[in-house]
């Protein structure tokens, strides 16, 4: 996650600039950089660390000019070395760069080949190239920007300076967010309306696939066929940050949208992007024998899926277990064993309990949490974050999916270090995991077809959630959504367990949400289908692209985008399901993002 703002207006920009990336800091501080247009030729001036290393670097070499770009960076490709440090340049090309371009080794390749010599680690770094290759053609800047950006593979926002244009910012946004600001024969790009904060409160939310061209006079926007495009204009407070809704009308609908850039971020901290590998973990996984992972309501579940992987691929027993539970009953615990807390907050009051007891029962702890100076980071012998960013609506979306990424990620390491995982199947994984913010996006193109199913939730009473192996945690985890924030009743169960007991409660009445993975439970879960349709149940199946269910009056289907979904599918279903809870919740009118009689971080028993 790194945090992007250009400036074209008629006073000097730079400090300017600065400005802004000091409020941007919070979206990474591995290095920074800023370009300017000097008399028709881009300069820049960039620093390894902090933004006050930047200043002093400006200091010595001041840069004066009206228009601008600026970034901060929180290093994905690439040690956070100056060279690696935004802006990148090639040719007459500079540009600022905020998400990840997964083809970039291909690209690199194939620029490599023709000459194109490359001073940077980053995937950034190519599309300056792409862009540089497309002007020397003879294209315009708008046309050979958007040849460039359809190239691309991957998440993006971007700002880019050309030489010899000395009033024109280009951005574009896929994956990764940026904003159009409004002045006053002045013009703002930024990450966010916390970016163009000091100098306008007029902003445009750019959309997925939008592309722009802004000069101090306004912007000319297009859409990701290339047509030209308008969007609104909004006000908003002068103290926007990050903790506030922006565009969108909750937090949580917010958090919804911020998964591919969190998951993303989150990636980042385990998987080394340059090599695809995965980072070493200062862990002595040789020496342990058993996982004991201990967490509350959602990272519970984060936890129950991780227990699939870590038994599955590294072999290792695994126990999960509700923390209020754990602490009180005394466990048998082997001195081999590494305990992991999972919390979103790091202060749930039973979680970091149990992770105490762990602790001095001589076990070796572990924390997989997103607020990185909370107590239980502060606890456990390793800190394993996750960067999902402050998550303010009490119903957790953003941390889960950040913590089943990061899980699965560390559940490779420890496949490998056993023996249990061929270079092939690690390489396959990585890549998988590579492809996730770019197909969460893709999940996210769904919300239409799923608030249209939410309509037929909103009157209901009770709810069933279905599923089998790894998606029976994201039943629970749907289910648990919807009862928090519409305040209706649902329950989830394994499908295969229905004969036991809830198929006595299936009615015309009660909608049956089911998880249909493509997975080797599939031809059973279509079995549990047919007993519920046999009882008059109605079902709203989320189904992998590739798994062929017949629809009908009783049976409804949104496909996932794509074929089977593979290790992802657990991170994949789960968005789906959050959009569902979240626009019940919307029909219903509560009070999403407070619902009644919960609280985002529970630091009592
Ligand atoms: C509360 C929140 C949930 C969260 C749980 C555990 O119940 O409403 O969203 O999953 O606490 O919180 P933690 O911060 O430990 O993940």
């Amino acid at each position: 996650m790194c945090g992007i703002i250009g400036v074209t207006g008629n006073g000097p920009v730079v400090p300017r600039l600065i400005d802004s990336l000091k409020r941007l800091e919070y979206r990474g501080y591995d290095s920074a950089g800023v370009a300017a247009m000097v008399d028709g030729a881009v300069e820049r001036r960039r620093a390894q660390g902090k933004i006050r290393n930047l200043e002093a670097v400006l200091a010595e070499q001041p840069l004066t000019a009206s228009v601008g770009i600026g970034h901060t960076r929180w290093a994905t490709h690439g040690a956070p070395t100056t060279a690696n440090a935004h802006p990148h340049k090639a040719g007459r090309v500079t540009l600022v760069h905020n998400g990840i371009i997964e083809n970039f080794a291909e690209l690199k390749a194939e620029l490599a080949a023709e000459g194109h010599v490359f001073e940077s680690q980053t995937d950034t770094e190519v599309i300056a190239h792409l862009l540089d290759a497309e002007l020397n053609t003879g294209r315009a800047p708008l046309e050979a920007f958007k040849v460039t950006l359809d190239r691309l593979t991957g998440a993006y926002a971007l700002a880019v300076l050309i030489d010899g244009q000395d009033d024109l910012i280009l951005g574009a946004r896929r994956g990764s967010p940026l904003v159009v600001g409004w002045g006053e024969d002045e013009m703002y790009l930024g990450s966010d309306a916390l970016a163009v904060g000091p100098f306008t409160q007029k902003i445009s939310y750019l959309e997925e696939g939008d592309y722009v061209a802004v000069t101090r006079s306004g912007a000319q926007m297009f859409d990701v066929t290339g047509s030209p495009v308008e969007r609104a204009v909004v006000q908003v407070s002068a103290s926007s940050a990050m903790v506030e809704k922006g565009e969108y009308r909750h937090f949580m609908e917010k958090e919804i949208h911020e998964q591919p850039d969190s998951v993303q971020h989150t990636l980042s901290e385990y998987l080394d992007l340059v090599t695809g590998k995965a980072k070493p973990q200062a862990v002595d996984f040789a020496a342990l024998d058993r996982i004991q992972i201990v967490a509350c309501g959602t990272a519970f579940y984060a936890g129950q899926i991780a227990r699939y992987a870590f038994e599955k691929l590294a072999g290792l027993p695994c126990d999960v277990e509700i923390a209020s539970e754990f602490r009180y009953r005394s466990p048998a615990v082997s001195p081999r064993t590494l305990a992991v807390a999972v919390s979103q907050s790091g202060e749930t009051a039973d979680t970091l309990a149990s992770l105490t007891w762990c602790k001095a029962q001589g076990l070796k702890t572990a924390a997989v949490v997103n607020v990185h100076s909370s107590s239980m980071a502060r606890e456990a012998e390793v800190l394993w974050p996750t960067h999902a960013g402050p998550e303010i609506g009490v119903a957790s979306t953003k941390a889960f999916t950040t913590q089943l990424a990061g899980l699965f990620l560390l559940t490779l390491v420890l496949a490998k270090l056993r023996g249990r995982l061929t270079a092939e199947q690690e390489t396959a994984y990585l890549a998988e995991l590579r492809s996730l913010p770019n197909k969460t996006q893709k999940v996210l193109a769904l919300e239409p077809q799923v608030e249209a199913w939410s309509q037929r939730f909103a009157n209901k009473h009770h709810a069933l959630f279905l599923g089998r192996g790894v998606h029976y945690p994201i039943a629970l985890e749907g289910a648990l959504k919807l009862k928090e924030i519409s305040y209706i009743h649902a329950e989830a169960y394994p499908a295969g367990e229905l004969k036991h007991g809830p198929l006595a409660l299936v009615d015309e009445d009660m909608p049956v949400v089911t998880i249909a993975p493509n997975d080797q439970l599939i031809e059973k879960l279509k079995s549990n289908m047919q007993e519920v349709r046999a009882r008059g149940g109605e079902l709203y199946v989320f189904a992998d692209g590739d798994v062929h269910i017949e629809e009908s009056a009783f049976v409804h289907v949104i496909r996932l985008p794509g074929g089977s979904n593979g290790a992802l599918s657990p991170i994949l279903h789960t968005v789906t399901l959050q959009m569902l809870s979240y626009h019940a919740a919307l029909q219903k009118g509560t009070d999403v993002d407070k619902p009644r009689n919960l609280a985002k971080s529970v630091t009592v028993e």
